[in-house]
């Protein structure tokens, strides 16, 4: 066996803003699986993750809800709790960004950085709405594309012509947010001073037996230059303040990946045989991956190992990245009913059949990989059940009904025992490799293997003479000792299965090594199937959940509804009407001006046959706020007042009074 390592592994941290989908789980199954193959190996391996808690997106998720940004990710992040658990993805640690672990290293590492010259402060400008008080992020801004003309498009890049640029480029630029023009406004920002970090970064680069695909892109990003890196943001934002400001926060990708730290440092707090230090400072002699996503490549392999140098810890050792997920050729769509949530899986399919089939496709580049679900299907049942899980149906029953469930004390056929046996060190490179897909084909080759052996001895036809039943025993001994081999290999894969086959075969647990040497002599308890097959029906039904979460197409909708999206859009007040008067030479009209809080606007409402004009001045109404205003023949109407009744004289302004002020949002 190869020396002990000391491996601490993370996959990225989840922003808690949403379900955790199948795009997802190929991340955390491909990290499970390494993390539990390493751990069968002997070694020390420990992997932490969090959630991803802070940001822009996630504030004004919260906001829109009525909610904190704190109840906001935490019930996202019970859902990725449950969800990863319940799929086999097995943390030491899962944890949060929004932890005093977490600022206080973040708080640390600033210091450093800034007392070694690494942080200066530079004022830029950006885009600002001023109707919500707050600077936008470029993804917060839409507007024609100042290239091609499209229409509606990011403030950072183009989908129509990829062309990128800034904000401040785009024509007729509107705030997502708000809905209205932003302007540009200066601010001081806090700055990393990447530029200086480039020999470091190559020297990292050569030493991190990165993948090929990673390295040139590395290779790219020297050639155009480093440039140093804003890590602050300004209120309001959901994050860490900046000591010494009152208004300033650190970006959340400055804290997000220290939250691998603190993740690790808060399961140090309970496990007294780790140590923070021991593995993040340098010299360390452990081991440090972590696993990621093509997307956040530049975070990962510039950010992130300048930032650890400049602080005073050691870098990663390597960053294994992965690519995009596909369905059926296509990237996840709502409509298609292919964007998949983690839960509508589990709640119509066994979650080891998707670990297989990620297992199956996935390798160690950058390369998408595609969920087809046809071949998923097929796959699944030739793989797993057709061929593993035969082997030991095959056998299994002989041996409880023949024998009592007593394994012989030899194996007949030692030479293709050894076959399997002289596998392992194959397969174990290709697991550490990350190589799974290779890893499976030489498992079910040698199931296969099995299977001829079993087809060659037919042990169904010698147990019909009664001279033959010793062989009857050899041979289904033979087979369920291969079928244990090959259980140990896959058990990272399925550790569910695994965990299932080892308590049949009567023993308390595997390691890697194991699975060399043959189980002789024991006595088995009755055996239950361990998988059925998928059926499409299952797959189907998935499908079909997966869509229904989605809104229906416009064609299909019953005018009368709207979805909770289009409800949210709508902007409620409470309005004080200031002014009420009657519209000359409109018989039904009043012109009521309002006080919405932060703006009066004039209002024409049909409510002249209810109400007698100077009776309404000083009372609360519900306005709808950002209705377009409407050019009438008496002039502009900037909103809606609500009203309940038939019309004419029965009609009724909804007027609360009880505390309310004008301004307050209507929930
Ligand atoms: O891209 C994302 O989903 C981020 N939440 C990943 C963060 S990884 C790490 F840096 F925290
Ligand atoms: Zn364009």
């Amino acid at each position: 066996m190869p020396r002990k390592r000391k491996i601490l592994v993370t996959s990225a941290l989840p922003y808690v803003n949403g379900s955790p989908h199948m795009g997802h789980l190929v991340e955390y199954l491909q990290t499970d699986i390494w993390v539990r193959f390493q751990k069968l190996r002997g070694h020390d391996c420990i992997y932490v993750c969090a959630s991803d808690a802070h940001g822009t997106p996630i504030m004004l998720k919260a906001r829109e809800l009525g909610i904190t940004p704190e109840a906001l990710t935490e019930g996202y992040a019970a859902e990725f709790v449950n969800d990863f658990r319940d799929f086999g993805v097995d943390f030491d640690n899962y944890y949060t960004t929004h932890s005093p672990e977490n600022e206080a290293l973040v708080t640390e590492m600033f210091k450093v950085l800034s007392d070694n010259g690494d942080i200066f402060t530079r004022t830029i400008e950006q885009s600002y709405d001023e109707k919500e008080g707050m600077f936008l992020p470029d993804r917060f801004v839409r507007g024609t594309c100042p290239f091609c003309r499209a229409e509606d498009q990011y403030g950072d890049a183009c989908e129509n012509c990829s062309k990128t640029y800034s904000p401040a480029d785009l024509i007729n630029p509107v705030s997502v947010i708000s809905g209205t023009a932003p302007v540009r406004r200066k601010s001081e920002h806090y700055f990393f001073k990447l530029s200086s970090y480039g020999d470091r970064l190559r020297r990292w680069m050569s030493e991190a037996e990165l993948d090929n695909n990673v390295v040139a892109k590395l290779e790219e990003w020297f050639e155009a230059g480093l440039q140093d890196w804003d890590i602050s943001r300004d209120a309001p934002y959901f994050g860490f303040r900046i000591p010494g400001t009152d208004d300033k926060y650190f970006y959340v990708w400055l804290d997000a990946p220290v939250g691998y730290m603190a993740s690790f440092r808060h399961l140090c707090e309970r496990r007294d045989d780790l140590d923070f230090d021991d593995y993040w400072r340098p010299g360390s002699a452990a081991e440090v991956y972590h696993f990621i996503g093509k997307d956040i490549m530049y975070f990962h392999t510039l950010f992130w190992p300048a930032v650890l140098a400049g602080a005073g810890f050691r870098t990663p050792t390597s960053v294994f990245v992965h690519g995009f997920l596909t369905v059926n050729g296509q990237k996840m769509s709502k409509s298609r009913g292919t964007f998949i949530k983690a839960r509508t899986y589990l709640d119509n399919l066994d979650a080891s059949f998707l670990r297989y089939y990620y297992a199956a496709k996935l390798g160690p580049t950058i390369e998408d990989i595609d969920l087809n679900l046809e071949d998923f299907i097929a796959r699944v049942n030739s793989d797993l059940v057709g061929k593993l899980i035969n082997i030991a149906s095959r056998c299994a029953g002989f041996i409880s009904k023949r024998f009592d469930g007593r394994l012989a004390n030899r194996l007949p056929d030692a030479a293709l025992f050894d076959e399997f046996a002289n596998a392992s060190e194959t397969i174990a490179k290709h697991y550490d490799r990350r190589e799974y897909s290779k890893a499976m084909r030489l498992i079910m080759t040698l199931a296969d293997r099995a299977n001829r052996y079993i087809d060659d001895n037919k042990p169904w036809l010698m147990v019909k003479d009664e001279n033959k039943l010793t062989d009857v025993q050899l041979v289904c001994t033979q087979g369920l000792n291969m079928f244990r081999s090959l259980m140990i290999y896959l058990s990272p894969v399925i550790p569910a299965v695994a965990d299932d086959a080892r308590a049949f075969l009567s023993e308390d647990g595997w390691l890697w090594q194991d699975a060399s040497s043959p189980l002789l002599d024991a006595t088995l308890p009755d055996f239950q199937p361990l998988l059925t097959r998928v059926e499409p029906t299952q797959v189907q039904r998935m499908i079909e959940q997966s869509q229904e979460s989605t809104p229906v197409p416009q064609a299909e909708t019953n005018s009368a509804m709207i979805s909770i999206d289009e409800f949210m859009k709508i902007d409620l007040r409470i309005a004080r009407i200031e002014k009420a008067e009657p519209v000359e030479g409109a018989d039904k009209l009043l012109a009521l001006t309002l006080d919405i809080g932060d703006s009066t606007r004039q209002v024409f409402a049909g409510i002249k046959a209810a109400y007698d004009a100077p009776s309404l001045v000083g009372k609360h109404v519900v306005v709808v706020a950002n209705l377009t205003p409407r050019k009438m023949r008496f002039g502009v109407s900037e909103g809606m007042v609500l009203a309940a009744g038939p019309g004419g004289e029965d009609i009724f302004l909804l007027s609360p009074d009880d505390g309310a002020e004008p301004g307050m949002r209507v929930k």
